[in-house]
């Protein structure tokens, strides 16, 4: 099938790749004029693992194109995948979206499925039939075309495998011909067909916002369990295992930490908040999820202020991980900031390592504050540290040399904001360690 795509973020880029995988022609767009250069190059405007081998392997079905007129020709449908960010007031700014639509509307020369992927509020596809049909009128064309909603459920970090292999695809459409042209798409994703889910428009867009709500809630909630334990002397980690074998419970999303960050969870729940609030509801459970988030991300710095005092000056604290999760190099709401904003504010040093987030990192989040340097090695950022804090839970972390760290850091003390190791092993190794509801060492 012949298929555009317009933006080339993680969602539009990993699609597009996986698409052509299955064998179709997939032209992309995006008006990020040197992303698109730097595609046509073979160099990927992220990192997600498998990405680059994708898309290179695709390169004969893949056009990075000079336009949207180009995208479109003979395409029989188009997927908008534009960002959504988070406007002024909290919800979701479709301003991307509804310009890409009126954008289809304007250039459009054939029959056309056109299919929102990107995150948006309940209502959005209505609008995005309504910006299309503006322009067709406003060129005197009856050009027929369909609109779906197609939400994404891919994680950075295991995008090109998520998207590869769905838990399921979900498309939001009153038309049977949109459905059939999208079942006959996803099929070689979808091998069996329980895991396509068809339903209306609005359903599909609540689905997405649903999904990532519970799954931010659930961390929320064992964050709180977290800091309930540490104050009645009990341990999250064994409460977690504790809690998670029972099966209606589960493991997934349960891990207590510094607070859940990136493009979709914070954002997500706010707009869901805002458009309930819009619709004339008061989300109080979707708020606490956010609040308790929002407060967990400055655990950490109180953990360092009540060992070392608040005021931080003449100190340097090592960061491991800055990313908002491992795999990525997405720094978007990422926790680090928050935990390094903390110290660096209280008068600290911070020298910071992360294995592909510090460009990203330099470039936006903590970009000017000249209180942070970056390391070349996770050793070398912990040399003449007064502690580390690790903050994001790369597997290059997991097992690293204690006594090669505890020979160069000036003290050996560790504020752990993802509960990566065992404490009594801490112990063993001469490490004061803190960690996230589990009590203070001795
Ligand atoms: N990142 C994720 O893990 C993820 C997962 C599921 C859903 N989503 C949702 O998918 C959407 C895209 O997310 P993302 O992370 O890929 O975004 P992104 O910010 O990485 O990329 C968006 C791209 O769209 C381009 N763009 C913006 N307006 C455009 C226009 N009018 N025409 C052409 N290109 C345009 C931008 O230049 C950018 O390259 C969002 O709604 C997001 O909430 C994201």
């Amino acid at each position: 099938m012949k298929i555009a795509i317009i933006g080339m973020g993680y969602v539009g880029l990993v699609t597009a790749a996986c698409f052509a995988e299955m064998g179709n022609d997939v032209r992309c767009v995006d008006t990020d004029e040197k992303r698109m250069e730097n595609l046509r190059r073979g160099v990927m405007p992220v990192f997600e693992p498998g990405l680059e081998a994708l898309v290179s392997a695709n390169r004969d079905r893949l056009t990075f194109a000079q336009n949207l007129p180009e995208a479109l020709q003979s395409c029989e449908a188009c997927f908008i995948a534009v960002g959504t960010p988070m406007n002024g007031a909290g919800g979701a700014d479709v301003s991307h979206v509804l310009e890409a639509a009126r954008e289809i509307g304007r250039h459009m020369t054939q029959p056309l499925c056109i299919v929102d992927k990107s995150t948006v509020p309940v209502g959005t596809a209505k609008r995005v039939r309504q910006a299309v049909q503006a322009e067709l009128d406003a060129r005197s064309s009856n050009l027929s075309f369909m609109v779906a909603a197609n939400p994404e459920f891919l994680k950075e970090g295991s995008a090109v495998s998520d998207c590869l292999k769905p838990d399921r695809v979900i498309i939001g459409t009153g038309s049977p011909e949109a459905a059939a042209l999208l079942k006959e798409l996803y099929a070689p994703f979808v091998m069996n067909s329980e895991y396509f889910l068809l339903m209306d428009a609005e359903s599909a867009e609540m689905t997405k916002y649903a999904a990532n709500a519970m799954l931010a809630a659930r961390i929320s909630f064992m964050n709180e369990i977290a800091n309930i334990c540490e104050r009645v002397g009990a341990d999250v980690n064994k409460v977690r295992v504790g809690i998670g074998s029972d099966r209606r419970i589960g493991f997934q999303f349960i891990y207590p930490g510094c607070g859940y960050g990136g493009s979709c969870f914070p954002k997500d729940v706010r707009a869901l908040v805002s458009f309930a609030q819009d619709a004339g509801y008061e989300a109080r459970l979707l708020q606490a999820v956010d609040e308790v988030n929002a407060r967990q991300k400055h655990v950490i710095a109180e953990k360092v202020t009540a060992r070392f005092g608040p005021d931080l000056a003449g100190r340097k604290f090592a960061v491991w991980g800055l990313s908002f999760k491992p795999d990525t190099d997405d720094m978007r709401e990422a926790a680090s900031l928050t935990v390094i904003g903390d110290l660096t504010a209280a008068g600290a040093h911070v020298e910071a390592y992360d294995p592909k987030a510090m460009g990203a990192a330099r470039e936006s989040g903590l970009k000017g504050n000249d209180r942070v340097s970056y390391a070349g090695s996770k050793y070398e950022a912990v040399r003449g540290a007064d502690a580390l804090v690790l903050v994001t839970e790369w597997k290059e972390f997991r097992s690293p040399d204690f006594y090669e760290m505890k020979e160069h850091m000036k003290h050996p003390v560790i504020f752990d904001g993802r509960n990566q190791y065992d404490a009594a092993q801490m112990e063993k190794h001469g490490f004061e360690y803190y960690q996230i509801g589990a009590g203070r060492p001795a």
